[in-house]
């Protein structure tokens, strides 16, 4: 796909929030998760795993405890999961996101779903995932962490965008950004499945959180320069509804937004 200059028209569609902090980047991104599930207590939920969205499930976990959410009607489906590995591994986002986020709510077992990294068959179980959120009316809002290299999802720099959910190569960068969480680099998998940057752009609204200067570059040339699929994130441009919340480090080269 060509690059395209972007016009101040599109980016009138991306609401940028400076925060000082990592725990107010947190607060302020669980408000807005918070105002979603108050308004409709059936929604749909795109979630998000990595070290970027912990403090905003730490905070809804907060506003849960203290009765200001219910969650048990809420759906949820997650971007991605690595391939191939057992949902019971201690490394695999089904497991964060039960210890992270489901364990600590109301949200009924049944409406929570994760990519399953141990499919056989991973274009059926692909196509199956999208055809559930379909049929759920599909994510009302989105959360996104980004990679350092501009990566949302597993959606790595390509010459094209996939648009479908499908099986991924991890980069090297991400396989090194990626081994702080596990006991060594060796342990990262090498594929995963992955929400397309099509599918992504679904989602009615897009919450984007980053923090720390290793996004900073990240940040800049997925909110301010061309869309294209080197920048996967780039392409939340083209999106109708994206907050962006970001600390001062990761907002740090942004010339536009400040
Ligand atoms: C995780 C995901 C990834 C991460 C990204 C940033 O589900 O989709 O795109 O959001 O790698 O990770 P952190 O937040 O750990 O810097």
């Amino acid at each position: 796909m060509k690059s395209k200059a972007v016009s101040n028209e599109l980016k009138k569609n991306i609401k940028v929030i400076i925060c000082d902090d990592y725990a107010t980047i947190s607060q302020k991104a669980a408000a807005i998760i918070a105002g979603v599930v108050s308004l409709d207590p059936e929604c749909v939920l795109g979630l998000a795993t990595g070290s970027s969205p912990v403090g905003m499930y730490q905070e809804l976990i907060k506003k849960y405890e203290a009765g200001e959410l219910d969650f048990s009607k809420v759906k949820s489906y997650n971007l991605d999961e690595y391939y191939p590995i057992d949902p019971e591994n201690d490394q695999s986002y089904h497991y964060f996101m039960d210890t992270n986020l489901f364990k600590h709510i109301n949200i009924d077992p049944a409406n929570v779903h994760v990519p399953s990294g141990n499919a056989e068959d991973i274009e059926a179980v692909c196509d199956e995932y999208e055809k559930m959120i379909n049929e759920a009316g599909g994510i009302d809002i989105q959360v996104l962490g980004i990679g350092n290299n501009g990566h949302i999802g597993f959606n790595e720099p390509a010459d094209a965008y996939d648009a479908k959910t499908h099986l991924v190569d991890l980069q090297e960068s991400t396989i090194k950004a990626n081994a702080r969480f596990f006991e060594k680099e060796e342990d990262v998998p090498r594929q995963a499945i992955s929400m397309g940057v099509g599918y992504i752009l679904n989602a009615r609204r897009i919450l984007l959180v980053a923090n720390g200067a290793g996004k900073a570059y990240a940040i800049s040339a997925a909110l301010e320069g061309p869309i294209t699929p080197q920048v996967p994130a780039s392409a939340l441009q083209l999106h109708p509804d994206v907050t962006v919340i970001v600390d001062k480090e990761a907002a740090s080269l942004l010339k536009e937004f400040c």
